[in-house]
Formats: C-alpha cells, sequence, structure tokens
C-alpha cells in the first residue's frame, strides 16, 4: 500500500516514484537526503511534488553522517582491499535506517531504492533494512523492470509527464554517487580497466600536477581517535571533513582509479576522490602510532580488513561489527593528541606528532646516553632465548 523511495531527485528515481505508483498502485513516500553530496534538495521536492507525492521527507543528515558512520570506521583506519575508503559502502547504512524508520513513522510498508542488481549497493541498502526491521518488503525496480537503459527510461518519462532536465549534455556519462566522504565514478569509459580517466572527470581535487608549488601544512587535534579541532580551531565532525575536503582537494590529494571486487562476485572499476578521508587516515594512523600499545595496534591491524569487509559488503548493522567496534572504540582512549601534516602536490607527509597520553619515550629511545634507563646487556639474553629454537633445529640439521 505504501512504499518509502530513496529519492534522489533524479532521472532513475524519478521514474522507479511513477514505476511504483503505476505498477503496485501504492503510495510513495519519497526521502532524500543530505549527506553532504553538494547538491540543491529543493528542486527533488519540486519534482516529488509535481508526481503528485505527498509525503516527502528531506533531511540534512550531514553531522550524523560523519559522527555516526565515518568517524568511527576510521577508527579502524578500514580500508578495503587495500585501497578502498569505502566512501558509498558507508553512506548506505544510514540511508537503510532512515528509510526504516520513515516506514515506521508514515505505516509504510515497504522500501524501495534505485540500486541496480548488480552491485553492492542493493545488498547494503536491504541488509541494512532487513536487520533493523525484519517484516520490511523491499522493491527493486532495477531487478524487476525491462526499463534497462538510458534510452527506455527516458521514453517512459516522456509517456508519463515526468520532466527531465534537457541541458544533458554537460552532464557527466558516469555513473557516480557522492557525499561528505567522497565522489564516485564508474561506467562508461571506465568500464576498461586498461584506459586511463580523462582528466575533467575528476570534479573534487585538481591534478597534482597542477596543485600549488608551495605546501600547505594543517595540524589535526584528536580526541579519542576522532578530529575535534583544525589547526586549532574547533569543528563539528561535517565541518571538519568538508574543511579538509577543501584543503586537501586542493592539493591535489585522494585521487584512487581501482579495480574492486563487488560481493555480488564481479570485479568493477571505479574511481574515486576521497581528498579528507585520505587526509584522515594518515593523521589517525600518525596519532596511533605515538599512543597505541604495539600489540592492540598489531591486532587491530589484523582486524581492520575483515572489518573493512564487513563494511563493504552491507553489514554495518550486525553482531560481527558491533562487537568489532566495541574492541575498536576501547583501544581509542588514549588516542588523544596533535598531528601535523604536510599537503603538497598529491601527497600527504606526516611532520610531527604530539600527544600527553605518547608512549614514546625519548629517554629510553635516544641514540645518545640514556642514564640507565635501557639495559642494553638485557638484549642479549632477549635474543638468545628467541634464537633457541631456531638453533636447536639448525644443530639438528635442518634446511631453512
Ligand atoms: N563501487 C563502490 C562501492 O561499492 C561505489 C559504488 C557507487 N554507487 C553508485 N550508486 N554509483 O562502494
Ligand atoms: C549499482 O549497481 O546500483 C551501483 C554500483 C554498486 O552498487 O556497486
Amino acid at each position: 500500500k505504501k512504499v518509502v523511495l530513496a529519492y534522489s531527485g533524479g532521472l532513475d528515481t524519478s521514474v522507479i516514484a511513477k514505476w511504483l505508483m503505476e505498477t503496485y498502485q501504492c503510495e510513495v513516500v519519497t526521502f532524500t537526503a543530505d549527506l553532504g553530496q553538494g547538491e540543491e534538495l529543493e528542486p527533488a521536492r519540486a519534482k516529488a511534488k509535481a508526481m503528485g507525492i505527498k509525503e516527502i521527507y528531506i533531511e540534512d543528515l550531514r553531522e550524523e553522517f560523519v559522527r555516526d558512520f565515518v568517524n568511527p570506521m576510521f577508527r579502524a583506519n578500514a580500508l578495503y582491499e587495500g585501497e578502498y575508503l569505502l566512501g558509498t559502502s558507508i553512506a548506505r547504512p544510514l540511508i537503510a535506517k532512515r528509510l526504516v524508520e520513515i516506514a515506521n513513522e508514515t505505516g509504510a510498508d515497504a522500501i524501495s531504492h534505485g540500486a541496480t542488481g548488480k552491485g553492492n549497493d542493493q545488498v547494503r541498502f536491504e541488509l541494512g533494512a532487513y536487520a533493523l526491521k525484519p517484516g520490511i518488503r523491499v522493491i527493486a525496480p532495477w531487478r524487476e523492470w525491462d526499463l534497462n537503459s538510458r534510452d527506455k527510461l527516458l521514453a517512459y518519462c516522456d509517456q508519463h509527464g515526468i520532466q527531465v532536465e534537457k541541458k544533458r549534455g554537460t552532464k557527466s556519462p558516469y555513473s557516480m554517487d557522492a557525499n561528505l566522504l567522497h565522489i564516485s565514478y564508474e561506467g562508461d569509459l571506465l568500464e576498461d580497466p586498461a584506459a586511463e580517466p580523462e582528466e575533467d572527470m575528476w570534479l573534487w581535487s585538481v591534478s597534482p600536477e597542477n596543485a600549488p608549488d608551495t605546501p600547505t601544512y594543517i595540524e589535526l587535534t584528536y580526541e579519542k581517535g576522532d578530529i575535534v579541532a583544525v589547526d586549532g580551531e574547533k569543528m563539528s565532525p561535517a565541518t571538519v571533513l568538508a574543511h579538509l575536503n577543501k584543503v586537501a582537494g586542493a592539493n591535489g590529494i585522494g585521487r584512487a582509479d581501482i579495480v574492486e571486487n563487488r560481493y555480488v562476485g564481479m570485479k568493477s572499476r571505479g574511481c574515486y576522490e576521497t581528498p579528507g578521508g585520505t587526509v584522515m587516515l594518515k593523521g589517525h594512523r600518525a596519532i596511533e602510532s605515538v599512543t597505541l600499545d604495539r600489540e592492540l595496534a598489531h591486532l587491530k591491524d589484523e582486524l581492520m580488513p575483515r572489518y573493512a569487509s564487513l563494511v563493504y559488503n552491507g553489514y554495518w548493522f550486525s553482531p560481527e561489527r558491533q562487537a568489532l567496534q566495541a574492541l575498536i572504540d576501547y583501544s581509542q582512549q588514549y588516542v588523544n593528541g596533535k598531528v601535523r601534516l604536510k599537503l603538497y602536490k598529491g601527497s600527504v607527509a606526516v611532520v610531527g606528532r604530539e600527544s600527553a597520553d605518547s608512549l614514546f619515550d625519548a629517554n629510553i629511545a635516544t641514540f645518545e646516553d640514556d642514564a640507565g634507563a635501557y639495559n642494553q646487556a638485557d638484549a642479549g639474553g632477549f635474543i638468545k632465548l628467541n634464537a633457541l629454537r631456531l638453533r636447536i633445529a639448525a644443530n639438528k640439521g635442518r634446511k631453512i
């Protein structure tokens, strides 16, 4: 009877709204979120109204997105397959959560989204929704209809009086997704993994070649693993990320061109710009380097790929993610202090770190006289005992 649709205001989801009403004779509630994608949301309201939609939700979720999703993920230093900062992956559970909440508020029995049947996003939306509302119905039009080309979608718009912007020439040909953490590009020319992307595809960063010839220095202040100030100025979570995107993007930082393994089994080529996130990962590792115990740091590093896969595959709302998060959050209690970074032509270099909770002991680490802080003679026995099994095996004539 009633469906809550994740609605961007774009062509695909506009067709979906109409298609749902026609195919299922249902009421449609649209939900449009500002996650920092940098697009006006009011046009989405006008378009929804024009299609006769009565319940229209438009929400600014930027702070919640960074505070409750991006920041917890960065405490883990999450990186999927060594390269992908999970910009799209981490936004999906928040959208799933709001879809379900809005379904509860409006008495809807189903949700719908515009993700295709070939991708990760459908999995993330739906796993999230089922975890939060097990009885929810999901309608994924891309898995049902036969409007599988742009021309068919446009024809559908013509037949059903859906307005589409005509200034198509200026529109990028890529499948894109943007939020405060990143912008992604897939499809079109990128479908050939051998082909270098065109320079004008990138929207958020200058090329490293065109970045300024003088470096930009920034100082990040951390509290319990999260950035709370930049250059000494206190900022909200979303403000920090927006600010870092600007500064890092202007220095050519954060581009990635990768072939990744989708959860559904195929490899896919994607390009990403994650300027602020690239700086955040570097900075977080730097503050952890002085404040975390070695074994705790290594344990986190072992768990990280697992955590990243959970996020990538859509298991944000799962007991295993919660359990890992509890461990990660516990590890952050002393991750406080400041990191200084130098941004220059596509690179981020750590140039300083300081913390009242630092475990770095200059007295012990020094190459100069340590006044008895560390007894070098102890190292002899330490090495001998560690070598014991190696020597026994070698004495037996074992080959290495
Ligand atoms: N491949 C990336 C991921 O799975 C980006 C997906 C982009 N989504 C989109 N609807 N354009 O996280
Ligand atoms: C889609 O298929 O809707 C976008 C790509 C993805 O979900 O991985």
